[in-house]
């Protein structure tokens, strides 16, 4: 089977690309390929992100890498945290602290409309360029409910599954994600 490398260090996103892309490449973190430095994610944009993940473990490594930039837009936040999903808190990657920030700024907000985007981009070592973009719509709770996921997955409650995404099963996520979305969307322009 194909390896692919994927240009994250992110469990959570590593999981579930291996479980959508699993039947048609052996997926391959980043680390585990061999990359040891890091990328500063300072785009304004998912699409600006990804690109640089992903551009910077093909050129480094001389291989095709595929990378996912994503985060949680929140319509009475003005798209917050957007781009800055996992550092919401001030900490990076502290998902529990992020929840509670959002749950916190949000505590007197009736709309709770939101949205998880994911961009996705597969940067060949012969320099091609190939993306795809997903999105899932939701609202954000009052409180976590469920442990499953990662990120926001405990305070965000999906409109295809009526039910928050830490509540629900791998299959059940994966079938209606943004990531889940953004890799159909790519792998039609393969
Ligand atoms: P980045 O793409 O590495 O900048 O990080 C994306 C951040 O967005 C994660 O750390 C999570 O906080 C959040 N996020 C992205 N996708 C998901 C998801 O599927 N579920 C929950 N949180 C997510």
């Amino acid at each position: 089977m194909k390896t692919l490398v994927v240009a994250s260090e992110n469990k959570g996103k590593l999981k579930e690309i291996r479980e959508i892309l699993g039947d048609r490449y052996e997926i391959i973190s980043m680390r585990d390929a061999g990359f040891s430095g890091e990328i500063v994610e300072d785009g304004e944009t998912f699409y600006e992100n990804a690109l640089k993940k992903a551009k910077t473990v093909a050129e480094t490594l001389k291989t095709d890498a595929l990378a996912d930039d994503s985060g949680l837009c929140v319509e009475a936040l003005g798209g917050a945290p957007g781009v800055y999903s996992a550092r919401y808190s001030g900490s990076h990657g502290d998902d529990k602290a992020n929840r509670s920030a959002l749950l916190k700024n949000l505590a007197n907000e009736k709309n709770r409309r939101a949205k998880f985007v994911c961009n996705m981009v597969l940067y060949g070592a012969n320099g091609e360029i190939v993306s795809g973009v997903g999105e899932t719509y939701g609202n954000i709770g009052y409180e976590e409910e469920g442990g499953n996921g990662f990120g926001y997955d405990c305070v965000f409650i999906s409109d295809d599954l009526k039910k928050c995404f830490g509540l629900a099963s791998d299959e059940e996520k994966n079938s209606v994600s943004h990531r889940k979305r953004a890799i159909e969307d790519l792998l039609c322009k393969l």
